[in-house]
């Protein structure tokens, strides 16, 4: 993505880059695409170019998916929609749990590939939380019963284990 931009919105993409360099750090299954390079100069008194360099993440937008199986171009089970919730309360939990906000959650900004994991784009309006303790609060309270912990807790090691022995070779650079 390159941008000729005012300095608001360049404050704004280097508060994308802080959170997306951090995330692409602790980042071990993919939830994420990575950052893998932020460049910016000024252009005049309030105009600036910048930069993003991103991972480029296979598969095609949740938005897409969606259209192509409401039009019975791709036929959905109920297994593959349970697959994909999963996938994608997984990436949410990772990022809150690393303290942001995504804010943009919406099928334009859900890569899904054709094992439907799930890679979360577009970070732009992305913020820390101001108050980490209140995320951590809120996942205590949700009443979920013994027996469905234990079944959520083997889906998601069974499908760890998948991701990270797909896991893309790439480091980021900064
Ligand atoms: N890292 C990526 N790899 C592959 N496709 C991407 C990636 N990031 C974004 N895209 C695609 O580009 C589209 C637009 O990018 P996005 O970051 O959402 O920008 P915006 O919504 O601000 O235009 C997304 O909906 C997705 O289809
Ligand atoms: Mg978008």
């Amino acid at each position: 993505m390159s941008d000729l931009t005012s300095y608001s919105h360049l404050k704004q993409m280097l508060r994308q880059v802080t959170i997306l360099k951090e995330l692409s750090r602790i980042d071990e299954y993919n939830y994420i695409a990575r950052l893998l390079d932020f460049y910016w100069a000024q252009a005049a008194s309030d105009s600036y170019y910048a930069l993003i360099v991103m991972e480029f993440v296979e598969g095609r937008t949740l938005k897409n998916f969606i259209e192509d199986a409401n039009n019975k171009t791709l036929e959905l089970s109920s297994e593959m929609v349970n697959k994909i919730i999963f996938n994608l309360l997984s990436a949410v939990n990772f990022i809150h749990q690393a303290n942001v906000l995504h804010r943009d959650i919406k099928p334009d900004n859900i890569i899904i590939n054709d094992n439907l994991e799930i890679t979360l784009v577009d970070f732009g309006l992305a913020r820390t939380s101001p108050d980490p303790e209140a995320i951590k609060e809120l996942a205590k309270e949700t009443p979920i019963s013994k027996k469905d912990k234990k079944a959520m807790g083997n889906m998601l090691n069974d499908q760890r284990e998948e991701r990270k022995s797909r896991r893309r070779d790439l480091s980021p650079h900064i």
